[in-house]
């Protein structure tokens, strides 16, 4: 099949590969760029293992997503989220509150929780669950997962106070 050279800012590094038509942005992460932090779980839109950011603070399924249509665009992945060597609030908050087993699910959950933040600072339980769904957990049974958003929440709102 005819490949096409698209550039992806993937963690604020532009780079640049070259993608069938039909190739996934999961695909691309994982295979042509290295980036196995985001996972590839069912590839079928039901899992949310692969979710990754567009533009900052948008979730997106990068495994129903067409590489060659984001050409241009900024995705960020579990491994973009740290700073100066500090864990990202959501992600320090499920170390905080074990919402973590095997973390197969956890990149995907936790690029989830930066865009329900983004949206609902300080979201209820039931916007949190609503929020989440979509991404699978099989281990946690999502008590803790839903603690840990919650005290993301908390974390973000003493970062941006401090700032
Ligand atoms: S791998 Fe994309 S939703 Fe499951
Ligand atoms: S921690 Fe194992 S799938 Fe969620």
């Amino acid at each position: 099949m005819k490949k096409c050279e698209i550039t992806l800012t993937v963690n604020g590094e532009q780079l640049t590969t070259m993608v069938a038509a039909n190739q996934t942005l999961l695909e691309v992460l994982r295979e042509n760029l290295g980036m196995t932090e985001t996972k590839y779980g069912c590839g079928t839109g039901e899992c949310g293992a692969c979710t990754v950011l567009l533009d900052g603070t948008k979730p997106i399924l990068s495994c129903l997503t067409l590489a060659a249509a984001m050409d241009g665009r900024h995705i960020t992945t579990a491994a973009g989220l740290a700073r100066d060597g500090q864990l990202h609030p959501v992600q320090q908050a499920f170390v905080d509150e074990s919402g973590i087993q095997c973390g197969f699910c956890t990149p995907g959950m936790v690029m989830k929780t930066v865009g329900i933040l983004a949206r609902t600072p300080n979201p209820s339980d039931e916007e949190i669950r609503h929020g989440l769904e979509g991404n699978i957990c099989r281990c946690t049974g999502y008590a803790k997962i839903v603690s840990s958003v919650k005290r993301a929440a908390e974390l973000m709102a003493d970062q941006s106070a401090a700032e």
